[in-house]
């Protein structure tokens, strides 16, 4: 790739919506926070850890990221964790960040969800204070778990609801379709949580239909398989539902054998408000800018489309009005300034 558009793409004014706190989790702080918490990782060392990122679907992957979420134990490990995200996120000119976190996959192992809420939202908090990111935090519920189990832990989520701006719905994709945490979804938007879920990646086009009719959620996560229904294309296209896309993990999960069978430039190009997201950079093989850039050098896109990529980031996002208008304008004049 040209080196300009590398150094377009490094300082272009960008947010990030589509990003796991947990898939942030490097071998190196997986094995620190382990020593420090006594806990015995099931990886002779970070090179053993790593060897095991060659994944053939999202199955496998899932696999390793809930065993490695055993080294999570304390509030502590949840702040320094999120602070290591936000300071490299700060690093690629991220100005906002929208992140999951999965309260189930801690509480089944015995961590109170304060200790998560808490400890990530004080990270937060202090990335205010130091120059950003901005953030909101976004719950997910496991959606191979049961309805039951998401009710419960919008339950216990309730004292801590002024610091989650948000519910969402990973895991296992395929078997369990979003129509199965209808009424969650309904009682988390009557409590003032906004809604997205993951859909659509390695499920069919018929999941992003069923999250947007049956959960009502705002924006897609992934979203990639609506490219196989036309019709549903247009839909997303002219209601403005924003799709973050992850291009990186969908290679990485095979979902696409290589990045120019990836169909994040026809959806741009059929108008859909698509972001570019990392997902679980730990295990992906790059944060937010290794995604902009392989699907420039992919598609080779100019200045132009890179703008407009980072200009959805902040439409889609859940600022204000005002602090969309505000940081959409400091992208424009980074493009005027820097844009070739
Ligand atoms: N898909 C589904 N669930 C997940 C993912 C993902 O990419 N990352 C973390 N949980
Ligand atoms: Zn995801």
């Amino acid at each position: 790739m040209s080196s300009v558009a590398q150094d377009f793409i490094a300082g272009l004014p960008k947010a990030e919506l589509h990003l796991h706190i947990e898939g942030t989790l490097e071998p190196e702080m997986a094995f620190a926070l382990a020593e420090r918490n006594g806990v015995k990782l099931p990886y002779a060392s970070v090179e053993a850890m790593r060897r095991l990122y060659d994944f053939q679907n999202l199955a496998d992957f899932l696999d390793l990221y809930y065993q490695a979420t055993q080294a999570l134990l304390t509030e502590r490990d949840f702040y320094d964790l999120a602070r290591a995200y936000l300071d490299r996120a700060r690093e690629e000119n991220v100005r906002h960040a929208e992140i999951f976190f999965d309260p189930q996959a801690h509480m089944r192992r015995g961590v109170p969800f304060g200790a998560v809420v808490e400890g990530l939202s004080a990270a937060l908090n202090d990335a205010v204070r130091e120059g950003g990111p901005t953030s909101r935090l976004l719950m997910c519920f496991l959606r191979d778990l049961d309805a039951a189990d998401a009710v419960a832990t919008l339950e216990a989520a309730r004292p801590w609801l002024d610091r989650i701006a948000g519910v969402g719905l990973d895991s296992a994709e395929a078997g369990n379709p979003p129509g199965k945490f209808t009424e969650v979804y309904e009682r988390a938007r009557s409590l003032g949580l906004r809604a997205v879920a993951h859909a659509g990646e390695e499920g069919p086009a018929a999941y992003v239909a069923e999250a947007l009719d049956r959960l009502k959620v705002e924006r897609i996560d992934h979203g990639v398989h609506a490219i196989d229904d036309a019709a549903l294309v247009q839909r997303l296209a002219r209601e403005r539902v924003p799709l973050t896309v992850c291009p990186l993990s969908n290679i990485r999960l095979c979902v696409y054998p290589d990045m120019r069978a990836h169909p994040i430039q026809r959806l741009f190009e059929a108008g859909v408000v698509v972001t570019v997201n990392s997902d679980d950079p730990a295990y992906f093989g790059g944060y937010v800018n290794e995604n902009y850039r392989a699907i420039q050098q992919a598609f080779t896109l100019g200045a132009a489309e890179l703008t407009q990529l980072a200009k959805n980031s902040f439409s889609a996002s859940f600022l204000s009005d005002t602090e969309k208008k505000e940081r959409i304008a400091e992208v424009d004049a980074y493009a005027r300034t820097n844009g070739t």
